[in-house]
């Protein structure tokens, strides 16, 4: 059994991509068909076994707080009107045994720094670092689950990651390293955003992390980086001096929801999977395809 109970959620991100739509509302929340790109990323910790969800959240994203708040004037609503199906939906937000908490990110200094903000609420223990803005739709065991089973084999930090063109470097994390058995290898290098020349490898990070805990004391000193943040990336160059840290390619489809396109891909193919929506949109589609 694994022992990691609880996953971190940075929700610092501006969203500038998505302006005026995320003017006032937490790009967090944008939604794919009918439930907010949070609430699946939510829903993944929960399936793997999460108990404790932490949110490290910017100013302007209070719309998160409320989301997984209990609703009660239309909870009481709901059942007064005998609507019990979209009161249990209502009610799922966050299931019982689920504890959520949220910190405050008073200055917006990068990935690495929210990881550090969830220091004393995750402890002295392994932990899930969640990014809502990659959503991944996954067959069998969800990403995460994924990521839960190589740390139970192997006990130490776990970045996902998967191929990509090389020429799209420079807008992820890259890693690279031998490897271990298929999927999984061992990072021996890792950089932020490399331009296509100084990539080590076609292997970009995710937003799936495990991480051990040894990664705050790494982050307390770890200084500015690219875009001038401090950067998870740059916290994990060090740690992989200090512990082992593999990189493993997940099963699964990543739809960039940070980006117009990838939100839009994954609207749409989400939609096609949607058990009330999937026909009629199916035939919609067929009627507007250029
Ligand atoms: C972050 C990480 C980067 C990773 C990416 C995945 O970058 O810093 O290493 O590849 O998420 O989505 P961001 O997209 O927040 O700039």
């Amino acid at each position: 059994m694994t022992t990691i109970r609880k996953a971190v959620f940075p929700v610092a991100g501006l969203g500038t991509r998505f302006l005026p739509a995320t003017k006032a509302v937490a790009k967090e929340m944008l939604t794919i068909v009918d439930k907010p790109l949070i609430q699946y990323a939510a829903e993944e910790a929960e399936k793997a076994g999460i108990d404790t969800l932490i949110f490290v959240l910017g100013r302007t994203k209070n719309s998160i707080i409320d989301h997984f708040d209990k609703a009660y004037e239309l909870e009481s609503e709901l059942a007064l009107r005998n609507k019990t199906e979209l009161l249990k939906i209502v009610k799922d937000t966050v299931p019982e045994g689920v504890n959520c908490v949220f910190i405050r990110q008073s200055e917006a200094l990068g990935l690495g720094h929210a990881v550090l903000c969830a220091e004393a609420v995750v402890g002295n223990e392994p932990f899930v670092v969640i990014l809502p803005d990659d959503l991944i739709d996954s067959e069998g065991d969800n990403c995460t689950q994924q990521m839960m089973d190589v740390y139970d084999e192997y006990g130490c930090s776990v970045i996902g990651t998967q191929t990509i063109n090389i020429s799209e470097s420079n807008h992820y994390g890259m890693v690279a390293g031998p490897i271990i058995r298929d999927g999984l290898s061992r990072v021996d290098e890792i950089i932020e955003k490399p331009l296509p020349a100084e990539a080590p490898s076609d292997q970009a990070i995710v937003g799936r992390y495990i991480l051990t805990p040894a990664i705050f004391e790494v982050l307390k000193t770890t200084e500015r980086g690219a875009g001038g943040e401090i950067q998870l990336t740059d916290g994990i160059a060090e740690l992989r001096k200090r512990e082992e840290v593999y990189a493993y390619s997940f099963v699964g489809k990543r739809y960039d929801c940070g980006s117009k396109i990838g939100y839009l891909k994954a609207t749409v193919e989400y939609a096609l999977k949607h058990n009330d929506l999937a026909d009629e949109f199916r035939q919609y589609l067929r009627q507007v395809s250029v």
